[in-house]
């Protein structure tokens, strides 16, 4: 899939060990909130460690075509002057938000109960994904969306006149929705009400507390319940974003698997929502340890150490852990592949459409490569090969997908051949450093002319 101008074809070759400390960037779930939620605050929000990528760039020119005031004042350090709940202006152009499921789902749910129209789109990625599961909800608020068929963008979306608050259920694991709807929630007059049935991502809940809103979290049989009262003043506030812990994925995940390597990934924030990826490695048997053990802004954070493991086995990846790695089992998948026995991942249909469908990317991908793969609608197998036994030497298709272009990189530091991804240029999107980060622990990359 094109989209975004020249592809960046990258080959990735046998690595050397991989020795150091991998500083990875900010969390990207964090950094859309924090522009979002800054947009809608009275006041300077001052923020720092936001992730430069791609994504989140766009939600910055997006807030700033709502009306707010975005200021970069060096890397990673950023203002925001907010126009408060229910000030945004109506954007003189359509919005694009380029690859940025995140972004564009939440701006929609932050605009839905405001008297304006806004035109969403984004690249050939973003386009061919479904907006259905947002506009849905937003219409019970009031707001109406005319969008191509099969509710994709590019869309249009008139904000309520009148909004009233609503209560629902979300029909899929999704930290978007979930968002979307507390978002929307915000400039409705009473209580808006979200329940999940398995817990997703829960950084929206902590940072509109943070930002001042009334919100409430039960556990009750029917799921988590999450109450919202409605027209809040949100105070500005200062934001450090920690280290994403899927980008701390595919440093971790390299030196499992490339021989001899010692890696440190400090600061990575263990957020029970976000961390299922490494408890599963543990469970696999990876040398990966948590060090430096500590609470910082209310959450867990520790510093990664993980050490060449040449003995992981496979397992079964229990399906209730899905929502807290949805982003991970891209880079899984290629740390299963030099594990021995079979790991199996089931309950994960959602991967079918994130920036691609994911286990139709990676299926395709690692059988390329010499793995075997089995996959249903919503489950695959991967049946590793042990920690030298990936040929590798293929060519694949990143798919304007980030994280499967990393993911075959990291294959092909271990792989006995090397792998190449047809377009690298997704990476930008979430880890811009990804290729001088990994190269300095020892990656070694080539690029290659555009075929
Ligand atoms: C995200 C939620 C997840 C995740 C995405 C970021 C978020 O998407 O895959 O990368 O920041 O809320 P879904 O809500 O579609 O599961």
């Amino acid at each position: 899939m094109s989209g975004h101008g020249t592809p960046e074809p990258l080959r990735s070759m046998k690595a050397a060990p991989l020795k150091g400390e991998a500083h990875v960037p900010g969390d990207k779930s964090i950094s859309h909130r924090s522009l979002i939620l800054g947009a809608m605050a009275v006041g300077e929000t001052r923020i720092t460690g936001l992730l430069d990528g791609e994504d989140v760039l766009r939600t910055a020119d997006a807030m700033r075509a709502f009306g707010a005031e975005v200021i970069e004042h060096g890397p990673g350090n950023w203002s925001v002057h907010g126009v408060g709940v229910g000030g945004f202006r109506e954007p003189e152009d359509v919005v694009d938000c380029g690859n940025a499921g995140t972004g564009v789902r939440l701006i929609m749910g932050a605009m839905a109960t405001t008297p304006i129209t806004a035109t969403f789109t984004g690249d050939a990625s973003l386009r061919s994904r479904p907006m259905g599961r947002v506009t849905d909800p937003m219409a019970l608020f009031g707001a109406q969306s005319y969008g191509r068929r099969g509710g994709r963008l590019p869309m249009t979306v008139v904000g309520a006149e009148s909004p009233v608050p609503v209560r629902y259920k979300t029909p899929m694991p999704s930290a978007q929705v979930k968002s979307a709807v507390l978002l929307a929630g915000l400039n409705a007059p009473g209580e808006t009400v979200v329940i999940e049935a398995e817990p997703t991502r829960d950084h929206s809940e902590r940072m509109l507390r943070g930002f001042g809103a009334d919100l409430s979290v039960v556990d009750t049989p029917e799921g988590r319940v999450i109450t919202l009262k409605g027209h809040p003043e949100l105070q500005p506030q200062t934001i450090d974003v920690p280290r994403d812990p899927s980008s701390a994925a595919f440093p971790v995940c390299a030196a499992l698997i490339v021989e001899g390597s010692d890696v440190l990934v400090p600061n990575i924030g263990l957020n029970p929502t976000r961390a299922g990826l490494f408890e599963t490695l543990r469970d696999m048997g990876a040398d990966l340890t948590y060090e430096n053990m500590r609470e910082e802004g209310g959450e867990p954070v520790a510093d990664l150490r993980a050490r060449f493991s040449p003995d992981m086995k496979g397992i079964e990846v229990p399906p209730e852990r899905a929502a807290s790695m949805i982003d991970e089992y891209p880079i899984l998948s290629v740390v299963a592949s030099f594990a021995s026995g079979v790991t199996s991942m089931h309950g994960v249909k959602e991967l079918r459409v994130k920036e691609s469908d994911r286990i139709d990317a990676m299926a395709k991908g690692l059988r390329a490569n010499g793995v075997t793969v089995e996959e249903g609608e919503d489950w695959w197998e991967v049946t590793g090969l042990g920690a030298h036994g990936v040929p590798g030497g293929a060519t694949v298709q990143a798919r304007l997908d980030h994280r499967i272009a990393m993911s075959f990189l990291c294959l092909g530091m271990a792989s006995a051949n090397p792998v190449t991804v047809d377009d690298a240029a997704p990476v930008r999107t979430s880890f811009p450093v990804f290729e001088p980060l990994m190269t300095t622990l020892g990656a070694r990359f080539e690029r290659l002319n555009t075929p």
